[in-house]
């Protein structure tokens, strides 16, 4: 049986059971693989969520992930994983997003595409939690309207469970912001990831929903976005091709852990994870 808070008890404001979730951002390549494997059930025991998510699109040498390491991270700890434009990266990928429900990549991908955008997960304590995957479009491949995917989504889950989870994969700040906005008091959280950089401005929106525009990442600290400092100097300086490889040295794990009202959806608080795994 997990573990409840009776929050009625502590916070008379609050006038139901908590749940949480634990978000971990972007883990790159066999360093954040090691550092999340390591690090899950040491959270796991500190926090007790009742969902442990993470986003694995750069799980595989920095870019996509494989079969192989899609498993061994459920296996290890995480019971959802969520993707971003590097889903198509490694082959076999597309069958395995057909076979793995637990594998989200972005919901706005067209019609058609292998996998699924977004799932209904139940919690060991029975909660239902619906969990999508979106990808932005400002500098990034002009794919469907996430902003309308959003609501497509909260119209199929929400007469469900009131409890929604969302990756918003994007690259500006301000669309990620846009996003929380257009979901408040729709979904949970809206969770940004993508630019591997830990954003300092958590908080819970006047309508329920609690927001972060970029979650971080779990990877090498010594690094740019996870990737050697001196390649991604050289492709800077040089304007030259050269191959990024994902860096080595001490590891962070980033991410955060949110507490939602099981019988409303409605996010009660959000709290960074910044830690060295
Ligand atoms: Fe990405």
């Amino acid at each position: 049986m997990r573990p409840r808070l009776l929050a009625s008890s502590l916070f008379p404001h609050i006038s139901s059971l908590t749940m949480k979730i634990i978000f971990i951002g972007d883990i790159v390549g066999k360093p954040g693989r090691d550092a999340a494997l390591a690090m899950v059930p040491i959270l796991r025991a500190e926090y007790a969520p009742d969902l442990v998510i993470a986003n694995a699109e750069n799980a595989a040498g920095g870019l996509g992930i494989t079969p192989e390491i899609g498993r061994a991270l459920l296996k290890g700890g995480m019971d959802v994983l969520t993707l971003g434009n590097h889903t198509w990266s490694k082959r076999d990928v597309q069958e395995f997003l057909n076979q793995e429900a637990r594998v989200l990549r972005p919901a706005n991908y067209p019609p058609g595409s292998p996998g699924r955008g977004f799932g209904l997960f139940k919690t060991a304590g029975g909660t239902l939690v619906g969990v999508a995957n979106l990808i932005g479009r400002t500098f990034m491949e002009p794919l469907d309207d996430p902003f309308r995917a959003a609501d497509e989504i909260v119209g199929a889950l929400r007469p469900m469970t009131p409890v929604l989870f969302l990756d918003f994969h994007a690259e500006t700040t301000s669309e990620k912001g846009a996003m929380g906005w257009h979901c408040d008091g729709r979904i949970s959280a809206v969770v940004g990831t993508h630019t591997h950089v830990q954003t300092a401005d958590e908080r819970v929106l006047p309508g329920g929903t609690a927001f972060i525009t970029d979650a971080g990442m779990c990877g090498p600290e010594d690094s740019v976005i996870g990737m050697d400092p001196q390649i991604v100097l050289q492709r800077f300086r040089t304007q030259m091709p050269h191959k990024f490889e994902v860096a080595d040295g001490p590891t962070r794990l980033c991410g955060v852990v949110v507490e939602i009202e099981d019988a409303t959806g409605r996010a009660c608080r959000i709290e960074r994870i910044s830690r060295l795994a």
